[in-house]
């Protein structure tokens, strides 16, 4: 098998938890967290917990931050600044910032918590992009830079994608005192300058790594460099290069590694104090997967976004495959901590109705937006797709509720609906799944609005269809595409 196929990917989580911790250890201090109390509860979780306590101090609401406990990385911090890191994390959880001060400190935090809202890592799904969907182990600084370019030229950084995400192959053994180095060959002006360069654009930076010895590409491609470049057991020292480095990012991919380090590295970006994204894979290939129904690690205390099944490719099988694997596991997704069907493969050669589809369904999922083409040279139609801002906001939308399948009307025709924020308002997406064009009705009812009068709006065709009562049909949606609607009931 490809490497592509074999590997599985890894993608985000944490905004949450790394903003907390990089608060943490100022606020912690700041609050003269006497603290110290509460040293006892750092360790692992409660550690990143507290880190949401005392995100909570800095901007107000750590409650809402709860997830920060993800990042964990509270733990060092907190423990450091005065240990008031746990119990910190505790009010995390219940998410009333303020009382992060219950971190048990002195509460200087938690007068400063209240009021004002929490930073949350990963508030909304992160939207970027990533180089191995289609340059594979052929990227290098060159490339990443023109991408960087084209997501400013493109509209893709006004329409919100921030991440631009190196993946396998960036690195190249490490020196005598075990640090990473990356390939001077692909990097000559090296990694921290690359991160300048984006950064400069006001853009953000990724970059990859697996609990395991080899990437992999090593493991699976038998490519691997003669020195062992895995993070497995280099966790604290590899953090902090991924944060001397200025990455924002971290794609962390099990690669037959150690499934149990994942929350080893979560503490080891926690205790950076810089914000890092932490994308994670916990599957190992086709038969082997990790979503957080089943699997063995509580996926969202660890990572802003998980995969949740084998890795994508440019076929309806493959995206429809992901979206039945993602339908189920909606109780998971929320601010912070995003189920992860995979990078995006619009523009890679689906079929328009297709490509409309992909990106429909994984905004109506909340599903993190990885676009995995050549942004330097895509269509004018593959950027309409990417950039629809209409159906970006569905993604982005603020509550951070994933849609779910609601109706199936007949074999293979679908109504999914996602709450929005305001009242009474719904996404709502319906699929043909079909071979041939169809009509599909959503009913209020199915979607969760109350019997009445709504406004529909058609997010593709950009216009208003009207008001209506009680359903709307889309009559004539083509195979494989989508008519894709924002609904909201008439006061
Ligand atoms: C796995 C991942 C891919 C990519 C490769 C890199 O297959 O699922 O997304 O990161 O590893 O080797």
């Amino acid at each position: 098998m490809k490497i592509v196929e074999l590997c599985a990917l890894v993608v985000c989580f944490g905004a949450l938890g790394c903003a907390n911790r990089g608060q943490t250890d100022e606020e912690a201090t700041a609050a003269g967290g006497g603290g110290a109390g509460d040293a006892t509860s750092t360790g692992g979780e409660s550690g990143a917990i507290g880190a949401g306590g005392a995100n909570g101090g800095a901007v107000g609401t750590g409650g809402a931050v709860a997830p920060g406990g993800a990042n964990g990385t509270g733990g060092s911090t907190g423990a450091g600044g005065s240990g008031s890191g746990g119990v910190t994390g505790s009010s995390g959880a219940t998410g009333s910032g303020g009382a992060a001060s219950s971190s048990g400190v002195a509460g200087s935090d938690a007068a400063a918590g209240s009021g004002g809202a929490a930073a949350v890592l990963a508030a909304t799904p992160p939207m970027g992009w990533n180089s191995w969907n289609t340059f594979e182990c052929n990227m290098n600084e060159t490339l990443i830079k023109a991408v960087a370019d084209a997501f400013v030229s493109s509209g893709m950084q006004a329409a919100g994608y921030q991440y631009v995400n190196l993946d396998d192959c960036w690195m190249d053994g490490r020196d005598s005192s075990g640090n990473l180095q990356w390939n001077a060959s692909k990097f000559p002006s090296g990694i921290p300058a690359l991160a300048t360069y984006v950064h400069g654009k006001g853009l953000k930076i990724g970059i990859y790594e697996t609990p395991n010895t080899e990437t992999c590409v090593g493991i699976y491609g038998g490519i691997a460099p003669a020195v062992a470049v895995g993070s497995l057991g280099h966790e604290t020292q590899d953090a902090k290069t991924f944060a001397s480095w200025g990455m924002d990012y971290l794609k962390y991919d099990l690669c037959k590694g150690d499934r149990n380090s994942f929350a080893k590295m979560r503490d080891a970006l926690g205790a950076t104090g810089r914000s890092i994204v932490y994308s994670i894979n916990p599957g190992n290939g086709a038969n082997d997967v990790c979503p957080p129904n089943t699997c063995s690690l509580n996926l969202a205390s660890i990572a802003n976004m998980w995969r949740i099944g084998f890795d994508i490719n440019a076929s309806w099988a493959s995206i429809t495959s992901l979206i039945d694997q993602d339908a189920p596991l909606y109780s998971y997704a929320g601010p912070g901590h995003w189920n992860d069907p995979d990078m995006l493969e619009v523009g890679k050669g689906l079929a328009a109705n297709e490509d409309r589809a992909h990106f429909s369904m994984w905004s109506i999922l909340a599903a993190p937006l990885i676009a995995g083409n050549d942004i330097r040279s895509m269509s004018s139609a593959t950027t309409a797709v990417l950039t629809n801002t209409e159906v970006i906001a569905v993604d982005q939308d603020s509550l951070g509720v994933q849609g779910r399948l609601v109706a199936t009307p007949a074999t293979n025709l679908q109504v999914w609906s996602k709450t929005l924020s305001g009242t009474n308002v719904r996404a709502v997406v319906l699929l043909n799944r079909t071979g041939g064009s169809a009509s599909i009705t959503a009913t209020w009812s199915a979607v969760g609005l109350p019997a009445g009068s709504a406004t529909v709006r058609d997010l593709w065709g950009h216009t208003d269809l009207g008001t209506f009562t009680g359903s709307y049909t889309a009559n004539g949606i083509p195979s494989h595409g989508v008519a894709m609607l924002k609904i909201t009931s008439s006061p």
